[in-house]
């Protein structure tokens, strides 16, 4: 439950909510009240960073039709009414924008079809920095240079829109296989020219994206990078590689990496608790930057280990947060930390109040243990 600050931003806690995908825009991108109710009701429950989904910067760069995104003036209107609930709840706000490259114009998974989505279904045709299918999806049109060149600025633009929008922070997506993971791992990359070959051909798109993000954010707001750590695949990326990496987004100015695994290839992962966090920890020690740790950190207790074992600065809590909006207060109270106690003031917006973090919410107080 300790603040953490990133350059001028301080976190009320170390739980963050992580980013999840709700497949429930209205027509071309734009948030719904359903993505208000629930960001909301997680920065209610205590989350310390509240992450929106992965949120397209161009409409093609969505996964499925019915994601989210932030390419034009009608999607700040939308997110800043979300982003002003949030935050008056004492989160911080913050936006994964995301390119899905060849993962593009999927089903959402609601049991309505599997893979690409037809032109007829509402679907397009998809970009990668090659011609190679991710295994079922249909097969993407190789990137031209020109194509190429303008991804970072598409990025630079929807952070624009995202401090317009009221979000605190943004997070680059460069994991689950998506375009910039596509860029950086051999396994989708085959490009010969300065976007392909070598690690750093590979990582070059990802970098010119972060020095166009951080060009546009002010000093004082933090950056964070998604990464996927390893490919899981024998001959795709390596958790010594995304380390690497990870050394040059620190000196382009990002200041946590948020470690995932896997996505671009199907593999098969030892999937288990904390299965990925040995790879926070590996590139935290290796890069010397902040990390947050994801996946099957499901209790309290192996949360606070994460943290206080030093594998990283944070936690995320996806599916965990799903069943439990108010997983972060629910986790004081059962390490029997009274940092959340009562808000008295009598303002519902006033849950932080000084020497207390995370605010259990006034208009709760009758379900708390206080
Ligand atoms: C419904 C759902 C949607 C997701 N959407 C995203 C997303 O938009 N961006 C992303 O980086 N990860 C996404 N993920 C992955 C989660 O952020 C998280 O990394 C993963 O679920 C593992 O953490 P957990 O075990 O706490 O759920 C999604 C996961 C779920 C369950």
């Amino acid at each position: 439950m300790s603040p953490l600050t990133l350059r001028g931003t301080t976190f009320r806690n170390r739980v963050w909510l992580a980013p999840m995908c709700q497949y429930s825009a209205a027509g071309d991108g734009v948030p719904t009240d359903w993505h208000l109710a629930h960001l909301g009701a997680r920065a209610v429950g205590g989350f310390g960073l509240v992450l929106a989904e992965a949120t397209a910067v161009v409409p093609e760069g969505r996964i499925s039709p019915e994601d989210v995104g932030i390419w034009g003036d009608e999607h700040v209107v939308a997110w800043r009414r979300i982003t002003d609930f949030v935050r008056s709840r004492g989160a911080v706000a913050g936006v994964q924008l995301a390119h899905a490259g060849r993962k593009a114009s999927t089903y959402r998974g609601f049991g309505e079809g599997a893979g690409t989505v037809p032109a007829a279904g509402g679907g397009w045709d998809t970009v990668a920095p090659s011609a190679v299918a991710f295994d079922g999806y249909a097969a993407p049109r190789e990137m031209t240079p020109e194509q190429v060149a303008a991804v970072p600025g598409q990025f630079a633009a929807a952070t624009r829109r995202a401090l317009d929008a009221g979000f605190d922070l943004v997070e680059v997506h460069a994991a689950h296989g998506y375009l910039l993971h596509q860029f950086l791992s051999p396994l989708s990359n085959h490009r010969d020219d300065a976007w392909g070959g070598d690690l750093a051909g590979r990582a070059r798109l990802l970098l010119d994206t972060v020095d166009a993000v951080r060009a546009v954010l002010p000093d004082d707001r933090p950056l964070l990078v998604r990464v996927s750590a390893t490919d899981w695949t024998e001959g795709g990326l390596t958790v010594e590689d995304v380390a690497q990496v990870a050394v040059w987004l620190r000196e382009h100015g990002v200041d946590l990496v948020d470690v995932s695994s896997g996505g671009n290839v199907h593999a098969s992962i030892p999937v288990g608790p904390g299965y990925q966090v040995p790879a926070a920890r590996t590139i935290r020690e290796t890069a010397g930057i902040a990390t947050s740790a994801v996946g099957l950190i499901t209790t309290p207790e192996q949360a606070e280990q994460v943290l206080a074992d030093g594998s990283a600065d944070v936690v995320m809590l996806g599916r965990p947060a799903l069943f439990d909006p108010h997983w972060p207060l629910r986790a004081a109270h059962a390490l029997d930390d009274k940092t959340p106690t009562l808000d008295h003031a009598g303002d519902a917006a006033a849950t932080v109040l000084p020497g207390q973090p995370t605010g259990w919410p006034v208009q709760y107080a009758r379900g708390s243990w206080g």
